[in-house]
């Protein structure tokens, strides 16, 4: 297959400057893997082949359509899992999660695909095949070109194959979802929640009351503790479920009791743990119930998080239908969600450069985990300052000098 890509770019996108959009489990948000004007597709739904896994190193190789689900499936059954996770994890593909650095669920546990990637094959513009898929935890030979791709949209190279490092499947998992009084607290249980669990801490998400409302009324899914106007996702993987238990039980003994937690239930078993996640992992699709969407996923300080919810309901009052916050706040992501009846112009001009001059006003990235495709590439500057745009976009003209991949995407243009 990746022969294919190849021969392909040799001998008909590159000489007949034929534009290619490459494509994975099209399941971005940005807009990234769908055609603007005359782009083929190049999906990679059928590179669906593990190469090999080492045991011994947890070192997973694998043909980028692989999907995620059916990865962190086949590495199960072998006591090892995939080191993301993400909602969409039934449909978005290796190569497209590499492609956009997705960050997902656990990013606080394992870290970002930066570190776990270990190498890539990758075919540029011109159809040579870039082997980077290298099986090692080090390699200080040169500069680390592996990254360049890595985050990169499908603008300077199409990902046919990833190395990957996978931790060992976790032999307890515990699942706590919580109610909290106000967003201040819920950063106070985080403090405590880190000091408290420690090790076995692998995936702190948040949720307001509105998103819990959609989740209910859009998607039949029952909130298994009492109103709050927040709710927490915590979940812990270690090795030992007395040991963890244990430390769950102390911490949340602790939050109990100084009122920083009000509610909440626990879950060890599959069934439960699962339908737990799912009241968090939904909320996208309980969205697009709920009307057009404006989505916005930010990074910044955890203490400012949930103030750009506040104030951008305060500025659309009753122009938007819902305004809602939820996100990654393990990792200071926020996932600000506006809905309306349908899509408004005017409201649009109310949301943007509003909630873009907000994020800036506060050094925060107005992508933090979904990239920027081309809905967001014009306002690449709110984020980056010009000459890191300028270099950006030296090296996709060195890469791609025709401009045959994924073109109108991520980068704004240079004239
Ligand atoms: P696509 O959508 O097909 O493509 C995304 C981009 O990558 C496009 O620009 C495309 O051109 C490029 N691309 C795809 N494959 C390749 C390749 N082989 N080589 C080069 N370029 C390529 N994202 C997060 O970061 N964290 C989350 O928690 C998260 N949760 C989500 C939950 C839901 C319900 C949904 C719908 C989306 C979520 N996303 C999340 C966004 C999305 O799923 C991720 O960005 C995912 O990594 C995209 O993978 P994909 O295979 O669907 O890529
Ligand atoms: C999530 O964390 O649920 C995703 O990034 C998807 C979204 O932002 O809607
Ligand atoms: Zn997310």
């Amino acid at each position: 297959m990746t022969m294919c890509t190849c021969v392909w770019f040799k001998q008909y996108s590159n000489e007949r400057n034929l534009a290619v959009n490459p494509q994975g489990g099209n399941t971005g948000l940005v807009g990234g893997s769908v055609p603007v004007f005359d782009e083929i597709i190049l999906s990679t739904a059928l590179m669906n082949q593990v190469i090999s896994f080492d045991s011994v190193s947890g070192i997973l190789v694998c043909q980028a359509g692989c999907i995620l689900e059916n990865l962190n499936r086949y590495l199960e059954e072998l006591d090892f899992i995939m080191p993301l996770d993400l909602g969409a994890k039934g449909s978005c593909h290796i190569g497209g999660n590499v492609a956009t650095n997705a960050g997902g669920l656990r990013l606080l546990r394992y870290g970002s695909l930066r570190g776990t990637v270990l190498g890539l094959e990758v075919v540029l513009a011109n159809g040579s095949v870039l082997n980077c898929l290298a099986s090692l935890r080090k390699d200080n030979t040169g500069y680390d070109l592996k990254q360049l791709f890595i985050g990169s949209e499908g603008t300077l190279g199409v990902i046919t194959a990833v190395c990957i490092l996978c931790p060992r499947k976790p032999m307890a998992v515990n699942l706590a979802f919580l109610g909290c009084q106000s967003f201040s607290q819920i950063l106070e249980t985080f403090t405590t929640c880190k000091r408290m669990l420690g090790e076995i801490l692998s995936a702190y998400e948040f949720m307001d009351d509105r998103c819990m409302k959609l989740v209910v009324s859009h998607l039949k899914l029952s909130n298994p503790v009492t109103e709050s106007p927040f709710f927490i996702l915590i979940e812990t993987s270690g090795s030992n479920s007395t040991h963890d238990q244990e430390k769950l039980n102390n911490f949340l003994e602790c939050v109990m009791a100084s009122g920083l937690v009000t509610d909440g239930t626990v879950a060890t078993d599959d069934k439960k743990i699962k339908t737990l996640w799912a009241l968090r992992e939904r909320i996208t699709e309980a969205l697009t119930y709920d009307g057009y969407v404006f989505k916005y996923d930010i990074s910044l300080p955890v203490e400012k998080l949930y103030d750009l919810v506040i104030d951008t309901r305060v500025r659309l009052g009753r122009s938007a239908k819902n305004v809602v916050g939820y996100g990654h706040l393990g990792d200071g992501n926020l996932h600000l969600n506006i809905t309306a009846e349908s899509y408004s112009h005017s409201l649009l001009d109310a949301i943007e450069p509003f909630v873009y001059e907000w994020t800036a006003k506060y050094s925060g990235s107005i992508s933090a985990e979904h990239g920027l495709g081309f809905k967001k590439k014009h306002y690449i500057q709110y984020s980056k300052p010009w000459e890191a745009v300028l270099l950006m976009q030296q090296f996709k003209a060195m890469l791609d000098p025709k401009g045959i991949l994924n073109p109108y995407k991520t980068l704004p243009s240079s004239s």
